[in-house]
């Protein structure tokens, strides 16, 4: 494998794990075998965080790295639709979430779109809030709990997150508080997802047969869909039979879509899609985000304490309120850092309908164009000290100009995410509450590092000590 090369932002403030750049470009074998045992990230070498427009001949496929920023807006922006998702994302995920609106592209994902826009109402963020709230109150219950239990020694706070956001989502989707055991049943069974789609991809790539691992993406799709799809059928009788009770939830919504064209409503196995991809989109990457947010707090006492004043003169010390969250700034911008240094999409797999030629380099239809937020948020040509840590960025005039135009966490363009807002109020609250109630630091040792399969996870989650204040 090639050398890793030195930290290259000594002078920078806190620097948190990220993978030393290679000092060159891997082989093919080479980066089987990192893609294999880890993931993209660690196959990336010094240039790649600067170059333009990178290339790689892999066997089957041959892959563009689309960064500078004009030509990322060419890809994303794309009016005309002429950068649709590449079929990489049906490979990745079409055994989670079916055809639905995550993969789907051109007529066909604007029709998804128009039916779907209108459940979203619903996670409107007031009406939302007071759903955020009580899964806020209830995990923050757990964690006193877990702290009492572990009296100073760290646990891993990643289920947690994950328990609480999935919670969350629950309740706004399906009007229902998620149990213990399938809070724990979707972390398991996702987290095993996670590396099976990558393998899958993997071999898809180098055009190796794909032993079993195809039969594996299904058979842990139909399990973590198995969660919730007796909601969905039991709500779908009912609402047959006329008994829902006047629910108000995305689920009623996406019930009552109807085509903007035929006019007809979603099928049984579409709406299982597409509350499957609202469930998972939902609240893998808010998690995966809050527990990185959480790390970083660990190893910036002083940030605590800062934001921990902030919170008390914006709250009086009472539980965080819909108000409270728009006026945390430093809580926000937390958040903010956390996605820049920690995308949890790291990657936007695209492909032209049309052949391009930009910086002398032809892409045709069926290469890969891939605009990959981890790249344009560690660009020094975008950010200043681009793998450090520093939340104050944002407070300053070039850092608020770099948030408008190179912090891509949300995607940009017509398929932007639809719960960028939601998400962003969601974890400043559950922040804004852990920072009320705990000091939390880091244990001797070990950090987490970041893996990139589906999303930007820690290799062994986020081990920390919670002391309450
Ligand atoms: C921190 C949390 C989140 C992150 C980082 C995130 C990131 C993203 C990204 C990058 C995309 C665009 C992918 C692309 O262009 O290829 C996307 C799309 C999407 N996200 Fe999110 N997301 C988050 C939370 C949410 C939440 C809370 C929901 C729903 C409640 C949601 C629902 C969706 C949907 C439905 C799409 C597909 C939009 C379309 O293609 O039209 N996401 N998300």
């Amino acid at each position: 494998m090639a050398d890793p090369v030195a930290d290259p932002a000594p002078k920078c403030p806190f620097t948190p794990p990220y993978p030393i750049p290679l000092r060159n470009k891997p082989t093919l074998l080479e980066r089987f075998r990192i893609g294999w045992f880890q993931s993209w990230i660690q196959m990336l070498y010094e240039r790649t965080y600067t170059m333009k427009l990178g290339s790689t001949q892999l066997p089957t496929v041959k892959a563009f790295m689309v960064n500078e920023m004009s030509l990322v807006a060419k890809v994303l922006d794309d009016p005309e639709g002429e950068f649709p998702k590449h079929e990489l994302m049906n490979v990745l995920l079409e055994p989670m979430i079916g055809n639905s609106i995550f993969v789907s592209n051109g007529e066909e994902w604007a029709n998804q779109r128009a039916m779907i826009n209108p459940a979203f109402v619903h996670t409107n963020l007031k009406r939302a809030f007071p759903l955020m709230a009580a899964a806020t109150g209830d995990i923050i219950a757990r964690m006193k709990d877990k702290a009492r239990e572990a009296a100073g020694q760290p646990f891993d706070v990643d289920p947690l997150m994950t328990h609480v956001t999935a919670d969350v989502i629950f309740r706004t989707i399906f009007s229902v508080v998620l149990t213990e055991k399938q809070a724990h049943d979707v972390y398991t069974l996702f987290g095993r997802y996670q590396t099976v789609a990558q393998r899958n991809t993997m071999l898809t790539f180098y055009g190796f047969p794909r032993l079993g691992y195809r039969w594996r993406a299904y058979r842990l799709g139909r399990k973590v869909r198995g969660v919730f799809a007796p909601i969905v059928e039991a709500r779908v009788a009912e609402h047959k039979a006329g008994k829902d009770d006047g629910k108000k939830d995305i689920l009623a919504a996406l019930i009552e879509a109807r085509h903007p064209v035929t006019g007809k409503p979603f099928t049984a196995k579409e709406l299982v899609d597409q509350l499957a991809l609202v469930f998972l989109a939902g609240h893998e990457t808010t998690a995966t985000a809050l527990g990185w947010a959480l790390y970083l707090l660990s190893e910036c006492p002083d940030l605590q304490d800062k934001l921990h004043a902030e919170i008390m003169e914006i709250t009086g010390g009472a539980p965080t309120g819909y108000e409270h969250v728009k006026a945390m700034e430093g809580v926000r911008n937390l958040f903010r850092e956390a996605l820049r240094l920690y995308p949890p999409v790291g990657f936007l797999p695209r492909t032209p309908s049309e052949k391009v030629v930009w910086r002398e380099k032809e892409i045709k239809p069926g290469d890969l164009a891939i605009v990959a937020p981890w790249l344009v948020h560690r660009n020094p040509e975008n950010w200043s000290c681009p793998h450090s840590f520093d939340p104050d960025r944002f407070a300053t005039p070039e850092g608020a100009e770099a948030l408008k135009n190179a912090w891509i966490p949300f995607g940009r363009g017509p398929r932007i995410c639809i719960g960028a807002g939601f998400a962003q109020q969601e974890a400043a609250l559950i922040l804004a509450e852990i920072i009320r109630n705990f000091r939390i630091s880091h244990p001797e040792g070990r950090r987490p590092q970041p893996i990139a399969k589906l999303t930007l996870r820690p290799d062994q989650g986020f081990s920390l000590i919670f002391a309450p204040r």
